[in-house]
């Protein structure tokens, strides 16, 4: 079987310049110097003052979030493992000016490629960890990268939204994939991505994993950080069981019947110790 990484960073690859022309994505609203993608407009009442804040975005994609974080102040760095995906995070930087520089390599890699005890803010999330098979090493690389003092800030699809099968149409909701990490990946073949597009993929297959929300926060706490916000929502950036959600205008989707029972996202801070 091919690794892992050559598998998944295959169908990013194709991917990403899907998703750079797709309206979600929506990049010809960066023309407007004001605006922000709305994952970082969501999270502006928790995520605070981030000026002359040295930043890193963990699997950075095309750059919206980068650039929305650069656009408060922060001076950032992107990290991702696809290069076609960097190619558009770095038009999107020089068409808006943000100043950002952006690497390609491995999030595991990461503090030896970008520097240990370098950054005030790590920030990640929006469909970055069901993508590492080790929720342990990830929460170290985390910790590797922040100076004493400096802090995580993320926000990612809750596990239990994970565990849903997201082809039925009956209007059940089915717990069919695990919640528990495991070492074995999900491997998922599916011929779409999750923005509406025409294109037809080559690349089709996808190997992922699910964490729980204990094993996430026990690999943080075990990597030496300190917990400080943990905050579940009732929606979800991206359509996450199509046809049982609809989308609010500030582009978040929630199941439409009673979304109340379902914790679709959630925000989490912890700090490095000083
Ligand atoms: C869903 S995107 C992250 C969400 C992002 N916030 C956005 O703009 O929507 C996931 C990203 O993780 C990257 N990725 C997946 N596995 C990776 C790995 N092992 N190392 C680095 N990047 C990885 C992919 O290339 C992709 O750009």
């Amino acid at each position: 079987m091919d690794d892992y990484r050559d598998v998944n960073r295959r169908w990013w690859d194709e991917a990403a310049p899907v998703h750079a022309a797709s309206p979600d994505y929506g990049l010809a609203r960066f023309e407007d110097p004001s605006y922000l993608s709305h994952v970082v407009r969501f999270d502006l009442p928790r995520l605070g003052d981030v000026r002359g804040l040295e930043g890193v975005h963990l699997q950075c994609h095309i750059g919206t979030d980068t650039v929305s974080l650069a656009r408060l102040g922060a001076r950032m760095v992107g990290l991702d493992f696809s290069e076609p995906a960097l190619d558009s995070a770095r038009r999107l930087a020089a068409h808006t000016s943000a100043e950002v520089t952006f690497v390609a390599g491995d999030l595991y890699d990461a503090p030896k490629l970008l520097g240990r005890d370098r950054f005030d803010l790590v920030y990640t999330g929006i469909g970055a960890l069901n993508w590492l098979p080790d929720v342990r090493r990830w929460a170290q690389v985390v910790a590797d990268l922040l100076r004493p003092g400096g802090r995580l800030f993320m926000r990612e699809g809750h596990p239990v939204l994970s565990t849903l099968d997201d082809e039925r149409t009956d209007g059940l909701l089915a717990l069919e994939y695990p919640y528990f990490g495991r070492d074995e990946p999900l491997v998922f073949e599916e011929d779409g991505t999750y923005v509406a597009t025409d294109h037809v993929f080559a690349n089709t297959v996808t190997h992922e994993w699910n964490h729980g929300l204990g094993e996430i926060v026990t690999a943080l706490l075990a990597a030496g950080m300190e917990l400080t916000m943990l905050e579940e929502h009732d929606s979800v950036p991206w359509d996450a069981l199509p046809g049982q959600m609809v989308e609010d205008a500030e582009g978040e989707w929630r199941l439409s019947d009673r979304p109340g029972r379902l914790p679709h996202t959630y925000t989490l801070q912890a700090r490095r110790p000083s």
